[in-house]
């Protein structure tokens, strides 16, 4: 499976300072062509540089422009709201649903995750949904069954037809995201493991060939390892994919 690596710019980076990042990345994939090859990179922008960063990936084999967020209507009175066909329109092919950003500090509900998820697929965008537990739930040994919630209800109202080449799903665990404090390989085996069979038992075999992400606290050192584990198919990387050079070691990982 070819891997992904994908970068979530979170709320970071005006219109110049994301081409420009865009630009660097360009420069660095074009220059490692062979080795850019088995990647699929995708960076997620906030919606104001969406445009900017899809112009630049424009004609690079190899990449792909996405969104943070979506709400799952086509058009209509929900203000400060966006529509996957706006997304598309600004040059999104990708978004995410159901960052733990978005759940623990915006308060959306895993219902309201899955909403989105349908539908952004419906209206013909890759989705990647994430998932992963607090620190709390693994202490309290509520893994399998925070995993089990969150993927059965992001899953919930999409035909399985629809998911082949098209959804992706990221594990995130919360105590590992913007802490420093990476999942080990047993940790982030044992969550990916998981997370493939519960998938399998939502979905059935279309699961097989879903990428499975691994997001928190990538860096440059420790990518390599964590893209060696079985089921981990792509990274998703916050802070460390800010800077073109940093990003692209772990794309080149
Ligand atoms: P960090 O890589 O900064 O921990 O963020 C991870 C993340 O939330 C990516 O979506």
């Amino acid at each position: 499976m070819q891997k992904i690596i994908a970068a979530n710019w979170k709320m970071f980076k005006t219109r110049a300072e994301a081409r420009e990042t865009a630009a660097a990345l360009v420069s660095l994939l074009a220059a490692r062509q062979e080795d850019a090859a088995g990647r699929l990179v995708i960076v997620y922008p906030p919606f104001t540089a969406i445009a900017e960063v899809a112009d630049v990936f424009a004609g690079m084999a190899g990449t792909a422009t996405g969104a943070q967020d979506v709400y799952p209507a086509e058009e209509g009175a929900f203000t400060g709201e966006i529509s996957p066909r706006m997304l598309a329109d600004a040059g999104a092919t990708w978004v995410l649903t159901g960052h733990s950003e978005r759940r623990h500090v915006l308060g959306e509900s895993d219902e309201l995750v899955g909403r989105k998820t349908a539908f952004a697929l419906e209206q013909g965008l890759s989705v990647m949904l994430c998932v992963g537990e607090t620190l709390a739930e693994r202490e309290a040994g509520q893994l399998a069954a925070v995993l089990e919630r969150q993927l059965a209800a992001g899953v919930a109202n999409v035909a399985s037809e629809r998911l082949a080449g098209r959804f992706a799903v990221a594990y995130e665990p919360v105590w590992a995201i913007g802490t420093g404090k990476v999942a080990g390989p047993e940790e982030a085996g044992e969550a990916h493991a998981l997370v493939r069979q519960i998938l399998r038992s939502c979905v059935g075999p279309v699961a097989d060939e879903t990428p499975l992400l691994y997001g928190g606290s990538v860096k440059p050192a420790n990518a390599a390892g964590l893209l060696a584990l079985d089921n981990v198919d792509g990274l998703l990387v916050g802070g460390a994919s800010l800077d073109a050079n940093s990003f692209a070691q772990i794309i080149f990982a």
